[in-house]
């Protein structure tokens, strides 16, 4: 995925742009550009690099007609030729674009008469637009033919040096247009803006958004064929402050830390919603839990924690696999589709598949106004804020809390558990404290210097094992892998050399013992053995305290691994916000 941004207004558009690229670089960071308006051309400045490493701005040409892209790359490799904005032939359209163009091959070719100057598929598209100006056409009329002629999942800004318009348009990826007094932004996601203004239309598939900024910056909105349709502002709840850094060295730690509040805020849904969509679970006939990555993980122990306290089977199917069940599909199948971004591409297409057998979809998402929201039939809101490291953390247990507290309303025991998220959230809260985090870090030194580790959980703390694999490979690249504690032993356990760090997920539950008992085979072979865990243990080399919650294991465990993860990253000195080869959210296939 990719990160645009575009300013129309009365002020710098050039250093708005720059700034609100540097805010959404986590969507992508191995190169960036920016074009502004100009009569008779567009000037554009590219660069392979991070955003966030820029700050000449003084080098950059000044305009009130601005758009940027910072890129990550799916289509050519990563350099200055490809990184957007793309221009036509003669310069005068340029073009932005997060997605992928499917037929861009076939297009190409059509414009075989067009000289292309980078691999990509965003740069056929201003020739495309080029090509259908040459044939005597408006631009905005222009770019709406390009755009029919585009197969794939897109969000595309264009402008060009002979109108004071800028065009906007959307089909699978997303894209919001922030509405301020007299100025206008567009943007892949809100905190890009949000300094600016808090009043955001979300651009729903196959909209395009005009904007002219004569005689004074103003706004229309067609479908792909220029018929006018009527699109609403609604208000951001989200604040500057949480999308800030707020005096933490990255965003991974910031919200990490604020787990402290942010599990009650995942449950401060009225009784009614949550009941309204347990009822769904309970009514539907064959309920489906998916999420792609870490959001697969929730979906697992989600289905742990619905069999165990909802006495209900759940099928947990990861985003790009679930095409393969769509036989199992009919009109009383539930999907709930798990995601922090709500634009995840497997998950929606795992939705497309659904809606259109008949199944009715909910979606657990953090957000607000994704497309995940918008076109479920019901959903609920994590209320954690924006997640920008790479990273899941606060988002992960915001929605295993969700999930949690579904099963005890399916059970009709919603009371129950909300005294035991509450509780949860509070000792979460203790847990992390200054001490605490010291005792990680130092741990964080000694795991550093190893290549590989491991991580075993039984139950409800499988999923956790897994989940916790993903966070050490991802943010300090270490090879880690999860296991279910039983299966150590089928295979896995020959990996174990003297030293190796294992962490044992050891809740005060029933498998307990069987989960020690594993702990010991590994240390039996000179594995390290950190446990996580209420009680210290002999058999723990390190011992990782966590609050006893019972069901609410999982949220305590990961949390630890979540900081080991992020001292070790930090030990290793990597970036934590921004993994290698990784982005936010993945919307493309
Ligand atoms: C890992 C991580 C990813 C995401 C996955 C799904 O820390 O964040 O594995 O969980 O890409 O993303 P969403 O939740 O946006 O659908």
């Amino acid at each position: 995925m990719c990160g645009i941004i575009a300013y129309i207004g009365p002020k710098d558009g050039t250093s708005i742009v720059i700034d609100g690229l540097k805010k959404l670089e986590y969507r992508g960071y191995d190169s960036w550009g920016i074009a502004v308006h100009g009569n008779p051309s567009i000037a554009v400045e590219k660069q392979v690099g991070k955003i966030s490493d820029f700050n000449d701005l003084d080098s950059l040409p000044g305009g009130r007609i601005a758009m940027g892209h910072t890129r990550w790359a799916t289509n050519g490799a990563v350099t200055q030729a490809n990184a957007h904005p793309h221009t036509c032939c003669t310069g005068k359209i340029a073009v932005v674009h997060n997605g992928i163009i499917e037929n861009f091959q076939e297009l190409k070719t059509e414009l075989s008469s067009h000289s292309f100057t980078s691999d990509t598929d965003t740069e056929m598209i201003s020739h495309l637009i080029e090509e259908n100006m040459h044939s005597g056409m408006g631009f905005e009329d222009s770019v709406r033919l390009a755009l029919t002629r585009l197969d794939g999942r897109f969000a595309v800004v264009a402008m060009c040096s002979e109108t004071d318009k800028v065009v906007a348009a959307r089909k699978g990826s997303p894209l919001v247009i922030g509405q301020g007094e007299d100025e206008y932004f567009i943007a892949s996601d809100i905190p890009a803006f949000l300094e600016h203004t808090d009043m955001a239309v979300f651009l729903e598939d196959g909209d395009v958004a005009t904007i002219s900024s004569k005689p004074k910056p103003n706004i229309t909105y067609t479908d792909f064929y220029g018929n006018r349709l009527s699109r609403k502002p609604t208000a951001i709840t989200w604040t500057v402050e949480q999308a800030g850094l707020n005096g933490h060295e990255h965003y991974m730690i910031k919200e990490i830390l604020e787990q402290r509040h942010t599990l009650k805020d995942a449950i401060a849904h009225p009784d009614q919603r949550i009941q309204r969509i347990a009822d769904m679970i309970n009514d539907a006939f064959g309920t489906f839990f998916i999420g792609c990555g870490t959001a697969g993980k929730v979906a697992m122990v989600g289905s742990y924690i619905f069999s165990k306290i909802a006495k209900k089977h759940v099928n947990v199917v990861v985003g790009s696999e679930f095409p393969s069940y769509h036989d199992f599909l009919t009109d009383r199948t539930l999907l709930v589709c798990i995601s922090q971004s709500g634009e995840t591409a497997d998950t929606l297409e795992a939705m497309e598949i659904a809606k259109k057998k008949g199944c009715k979809v909910v979606s657990i998402v953090n957000v607000m106004g994704s497309t995940m929201m918008r076109t479920s039939d019901d959903y609920i809101l994590c209320n954690s804020g924006p997640e920008k490291a790479v990273c899941s953390t606060k988002v992960t247990t915001a929605q295993i809390a969700i999930l949690t507290l579904l099963a005890y309303a399916c059970a009709g025991r919603l009371d129950e558990g909300r005294k035991l998220l509450t509780s949860t959230a509070n000792r979460v809260n203790i847990m992390l404290d200054e001490q605490y985090l010291s005792e990680i870090q130092f741990l964080s030194k000694k795991v550093a210097g190893y290549e590989s580790m491991y991580i075993i959980g039984r139950s409800l703390n499988y999923p956790m094992a897994l989940e916790g694999a993903i966070k050490m490979q991802e943010v300090p690249y270490i090879h880690a892998e999860g296991f279910a504690g039983g299966e150590l032993k089928h295979g896995p356990i020959a990996l174990i050399e003297n030293g190796t760090p294992c962490i044992a997920l050891v809740a005060n539950d029933e498998v307990k013992n069987e989960i020690l008992i594993n702990a010991l085979e590994i240390k039996s072979r000179g594995g390290y053995i950190i446990g996580i865990s209420p009680k210290d243990n002999d058999i723990f080399d390190s011992w990782i305290p966590v609050p006893d919650l019972g069901i609410a294991s999982p949220i305590a465990n990961i949390i630890p691994i979540q900081l080991l993860s992020y001292y070790t990253a930090v030990e290793k000195e990597c970036d934590p916000d921004r993994p290698r080869n990784l982005a936010k959210s993945v919307t493309v296939k």
